[in-house]
């Protein structure tokens, strides 16, 4: 699907497919203020790691062209809309540190972050299907979780990038993907990607992703993260530590793509990273009883021991082996 990119600057503003809409209708949306950027990104109309570090880089060349009063609480606004993918506040820095040459130079600047997700994720697919390819076994069935694809990037994906380059080489046998509560990123976007990508997939609740495993469905897991620690700990969509526990049990490898991005060196482990907690009417949405407690963490931890590989653009690391990404 990258006949659209999933968000981009035209004229004067940022266009973006809206997520919320999808599988239902692919519609854009104009974003013509930083203000209703992070409104965006609150509502996960615009989600995935790679994809809000171009929001943050395209939303800092919005707040450039405002005084500086309000272009400080703009740019602080937008890097805290949500906490746990470090690309976000990487993209709004990024872009941000080239305010002393005028708001062109912070466009040329994002402009630029978007044009190097678009490739770098395509040579992180490469690596990922080589790896996979040689480590595992030539004719892979994945498991996925959340989404991971294009829509969470400008442009191909990361563990749906390395699931594409396997699709493109005829080396892919079939993908079984995790639905993903609360908001079914899943069942709502990677769905919809593989169909439109023609490729061959089956829908799993997740509470049978285990047994998706230990019945032998699927050889390797690939999900995305939002953060990866100094250590290895990768930080992703909730549900990813569960299943990375049932790959060990199963002996299926734990493969976890990225852009260096989304590598944080600046924090040693996973527990130390801020795990969003969303609005519990998100739980309650199917079927709850109003007003029973809920606790929603977005994310989880999954610690480095049990991730066989992280693959990134430049390079592949082992943190099951004690190697570490930072
Ligand atoms: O809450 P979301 O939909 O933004 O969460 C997204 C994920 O957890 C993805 O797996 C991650 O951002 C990697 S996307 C390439």
């Amino acid at each position: 699907m990258d006949r659209v990119r999933t968000i981009d600057w035209r004229d004067d503003h940022i266009v973006a497919i809206d997520q919320t809409k999808l599988p239902g209708e692919l519609v854009e949306m104009a974003i013509l203020t930083v203000e209703d950027l992070v409104d965006a990104i609150k509502r996960l109309a615009i989600r995935g790691a790679p994809a809000l570090g171009a929001a943050g880089a395209l939303g800092a060349a919005l707040a450039a062209r405002q005084a500086p009063e309000h272009r400080d609480r703009e740019l602080a606004d937008l890097r805290k809309s949500r906490p746990t993918a470090v690309n976000l506040a990487w993209g709004v820095d990024r872009a941000a540190a080239r305010l002393g040459e005028g708001p062109d130079a912070v466009l040329d600047e994002a402009r630029k972050v978007l044009e190097e997700d678009a490739v770098r994720n395509r040579r992180l697919g490469e690596r990922g299907a080589d790896w996979l390819a040689a480590e595992v076994t030539d004719h892979l069935t994945v498991q996925t979780h959340c989404n991971a694809g294009a829509l969470a990037c400008v442009e191909w994906g990361t563990a749906l990038g390395v699931v594409r380059a396997l699709h493109e080489r005829g080396r892919l046998g079939h993908v079984y993907v995790d639905e993903t509560r609360p908001l079914l990123q899943g069942s709502r976007l990677t769905s919809w990607e593989l169909t439109e990508l023609g490729i061959d997939h089956t829908l799993v609740v997740d509470a049978a992703a285990a047994t998706v495993l230990a019945r032998g469905l699927a050889n390797a897991v690939v999900v995305g993260a939002d953060r990866i620690t100094a250590n290895g700990d990768v930080v992703n969509k909730i549900g990813t530590f569960p299943l990375a526990l049932a790959a060990a049990r199963a002996n299926v490898p734990f493969v976890v793509a990225a852009p260096e991005s989304t590598v944080d060196p600046t924090i040693p482990a996973g527990h130390q990273v801020e795990i969003e907690v969303r609005d519990g009417a998100e739980v309650l949405a199917i079927g709850g009883l109003p007003g029973t407690p809920t606790l929603n963490y977005a994310f989880d931890v999954t610690p480095a021991d049990l991730v066989t590989a992280i693959v990134t653009e430049d390079r592949i690391v082992r943190p099951a082996l004690g190697e570490r990404p930072a």
